[in-house]
C-alpha cells in the first residue's frame, strides 16, 4: 500500500489533515465505543475530540501505580480513563505529534482533575521521546495505521515497555484489496482505512518488532456508513467508495480490533 505514496507524503497529509480538523465531532463514534459510565469519567471536549476506533483501555487490565503511554493522545479521553484507573501512584504518558492534540490532552487531564498523574509530550510515535522500558503497559487508538512506517512505530513501543510489559492497542485492519482511487486518498488514509494492514501482516510485524504472545480480540465490522461518521472522511472520498466498492465490501470496509501483546522477555 505505502508504494502508492511516499513516507513523507503519507506523514504530511496525516499531519495536515489532523490540524485541520475544524471541530470534534467525535460524539456519534464515541457514544458506540464507550459506556455511559465511561463516558461520564471524562470532560465533555475530551469526548467531542475523540477519534478513535475502539476502547483499548477498557481491555488493558490497568492495574493503580501501574505506568501507561498512551501513543497518538489526541484530545486525551483514554489518557483520562487510563488516569483514572492507575490512581495517583500511577502515570499516564500521552504523546501525540500535533501540539494541538497535546494541548486539547493537557485541558482534559486538568479538568478531570487527574493532571497530576499525566504528562503529556510533543512526539512521532516513531522516534518516542521516552526512555527504554519506562513503560508498564503501552495503549493506543486509532494511530499505528497512520503511521508510514509502522514497523518502525511497533519498534518504538516495544523499546518504551519494560520486559513482559502490555501492548494493548485499538486499530483498524483491512483484509479486502481496496482500489488504488481509495489507497491513494489522503482523506482515506487519514481516516485509518487506507493505511490499515491486514491482520496477518499485523501480526508479522508485530512478532519482528520485539513483541510476542499476540492476540487478536473484539472484531467489530466497520461499514461504510460508519466510517462516515468520522469528521476526516470527505464527501468525495465517501462517494468514490460508495461507487466502486461492491456492496458486500461497503458492508465492511475495515474492522476494529484489540490487539494484545507483551515485549519479549529476552
Ligand atoms: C485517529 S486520531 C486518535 C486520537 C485518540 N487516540 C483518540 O482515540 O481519540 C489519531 C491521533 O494520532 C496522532 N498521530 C498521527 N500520527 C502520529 C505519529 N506518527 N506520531 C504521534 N502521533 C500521531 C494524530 O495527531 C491524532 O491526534
Amino acid at each position: 500500500m505505502t508504494d502508492l505514496m511516499f513516507q513523507d507524503q503519507i506523514h504530511d497529509l496525516v499531519r495536515t489533515a489532523y490540524r485541520r480538523i475544524p471541530s470534534g465531532a467525535g460524539r456519534a463514534m464515541a457514544a458506540r465505543l464507550y459506556t455511559e459510565d465511561e463516558l461520564a469519567l471524562v470532560p465533555e471536549a475530551a469526548v467531542d475530540w475523540s477519534l478513535g476506533v475502539g476502547n483499548p483501555v477498557r481491555h488493558a487490565g490497568l492495574a493503580r501505580g501501574e505506568v501507561v503511554v498512551d501513543l497518538g493522545c489526541g484530545g486525551g479521553i483514554d489518557t483520562v480513563l487510563a488516569a483514572r484507573q492507575v490512581g495517583p501512584t500511577g502515570r499516564v504518558v500521552g504523546v501525540d505529534m500535533l501540539e494541538t492534540m497535546c494541548e486539547r490532552t493537557r485541558a482534559a487531564v486538568e479538568e478531570a482533575g487527574v493532571a497530576d498523574r499525566c504528562e503529556v509530550v510533543q512526539g512521532e510515535m516513531e522516534d518516542l521521546p521516552l526512555p527504554d522500558g519506562c513503560a508498564d503497559v503501552v495503549v493506543s487508538n486509532g494511530v499505528v495505521n497512520l503511521s508510514p512506517r509502522k514497523s518502525r512505530a511497533l519498534t518504538e513501543a516495544a523499546r518504551v515497555l519494560r520486559p513482559g510489559g502490555r501492548f494493548c492497542v485499538s486499530d483498524l485492519t483491512v483484509d479486502q484489496e481496496l482500489p488504488p482511487e481509495v489507497l491513494s486518498s489522503g482523506a482515506a488514509w487519514a481516516g485509518c482505512v487506507a493505511g490499515a494492514l491486514s491482520e496477518d501482516v499485523f501480526r508479522r510485524k508485530l512478532a519482528r518488532s520485539g513483541l510476542e504472545d499476540v492476540q487478536m480480540a473484539q472484531r467489530i465490522p466497520f461499514s461504510l456508513d460508519d466510517v462516515a461518521l468520522y469528521p476526516l472522511f470527505t464527501t468525495e472520498v465517501l462517494e468514490l467508495m460508495r461507487r466502486l466498492l461492491p456492496e458486500d465490501a461497503r458492508d465492511e470496509i475495515a474492522t476494529s480490533l484489540i490487539v494484545h501483546a507483551r515485549r519479549r522477555r529476552d
